[in-house]
């Protein structure tokens, strides 16, 4: 039996007809750039995460960096992230000219150690991204409270959680000032190509955003701040669209198959790492000191898996100048020893059966 990480080609035949149609409908209107399947999806989603505003943009990536854009702080500024996430978050704050500060995270859950955030929060601090991580969501309530009245933005780095709800049964990304969502296709919500979205309850900073965004213009040729060319494409907000319908439905055959491999998987060579609750199981990480092992194990019997992710943002070769003489224990050990097995809605019970299997006969 082959175990594929991420079935997407499966996953997107049943709206295979539905794809065709909205790209020939865009082709015979030649709607390409800021059309009405951009504003559509824009609505949709801000509805759906609870938010007043959305705001397509090129990527991920581009929305971290114009999330910290459009809050306009002082140059040299600290930004606090977690020691374990994606490199471009650090990026984002690199290519705005803050400062990285990094803080290290819960070993059992991935997300940022809110007891030591308290600590690093000093005058210097304008921003925290707190990011969530494999489906697990940062509790903003909890960070609102470490920065009492201070003047500290929060943006939420919510590319591993859509759909995902907090303690209080909110969307991630609700309460932030901005939430930043990758789209990239093999999230929970994937364009079929390079795309992201922010999500706002600040009507300056939706109006900023969208200039930002298209270089500073909101009406053609009139160019009132300096910007980008950071648009979402229409015809991937189209297709955008139509899988949202289906995101909640997929996020719950996720959670069907966490709670299986919860409850079944049992080997003291492999631990599970602790979801938060109303986790949409982006990705399914097991802990192992034996992860390489484990991984040639599991590849033999044709199960791919995934790491997300191999290296601690200090221990990039583009960025260790910035931390030297910084350790993060725990993300450092969570790229060391994390793994992700597959968790896709579409597999199948035999394969989530040969999962199970395969790793309780892990030695
Ligand atoms: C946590 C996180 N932040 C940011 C990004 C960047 O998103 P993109 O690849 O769409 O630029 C990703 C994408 O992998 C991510 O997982």
């Amino acid at each position: 039996m082959i175990v594929p990480y991420q079935n997407l080609k499966l996953l997107h035949k049943p709206l295979m007809n539905k794809f065709l149609y909205s790209f020939t409908r865009n082709l015979n209107n030649s709607s390409f750039i800021l059309g009405g399947d951009l504003s559509k999806f824009e609505k949709e989603f801000a509805n759906y995460c609870g938010s007043k505003f959305a705001i397509g943009v090129s990527n991920g990536s581009d929305a971290l960096f114009l999330a910290l854009k459009v809050l306009n702080i002082k140059k040299g500024s600290e930004i606090i992230l977690p020691a374990m996430t994606y490199i471009s978050a650090a990026y984002s704050i690199l290519h705005n000219n803050y400062k990285v500060v990094l803080c290290d995270i819960d070993y059992q859950t991935g997300l940022i150690d809110l007891n030591l955030l308290k600590k690093l929060i000093n005058k210097k601090t304008k921003c925290i991204i707190s990011t969530d991580l494999n489906g697990n969501v940062v509790s903003l309530k909890h960070i609102k409270k470490l920065i009492k009245n201070k003047k500290i933005f929060i943006i939420n780095d919510s590319s591993h959680s859509h759909g995902s709800l907090d303690g209080n049964g909110k969307k991630s990304g609700y309460g932030a000032d901005l939430a930043c969502f990758s789209l990239y296709p093999g999230k929970n919500l994937g364009a079929l190509g390079d795309a992201g979205i922010i999500t706002t309850n600040n009507s300056n900073f939706r109006t900023n955003l969208l200039k930002l965004r298209n270089f500073g213009s909101k009406k053609k040729f009139y160019h009132d701040i300096q910007g980008y060319n950071f648009k979402l494409d229409n015809i991937q907000a189209s297709f955008l669209s139509l899988k949202l319908k289906h995101l909640d439905k997929w996020n719950k055959k996720k959670s069907l198959i966490a709670k299986i491999y919860n409850n079944k998987i049992k080997n003291n060579r492999i631990s599970l790492i602790k979801n938060t609750q109303g986790s949409s199981y982006y990705a399914f990480v097991i802990l192992s000191n034996s992860r390489s092992k484990l991984a040639k194990y599991l590849n033999n019997l044709n199960i791919q898996t995934n790491i997300y992710y191999p290296f601690s943002i200090n221990q990039h070769r583009s960025l260790e100048k910035f931390f030297l003489k910084q350790n993060f224990p725990r993300a450092e050990k969570y790229a060391k020893t994390s793994l992700a097995i597959p968790i896709c809605p579409s597999l199948t019970n035999k394969q989530i059966n040969y999962i199970v299997r395969s790793l309780n006969a892990f030695k």
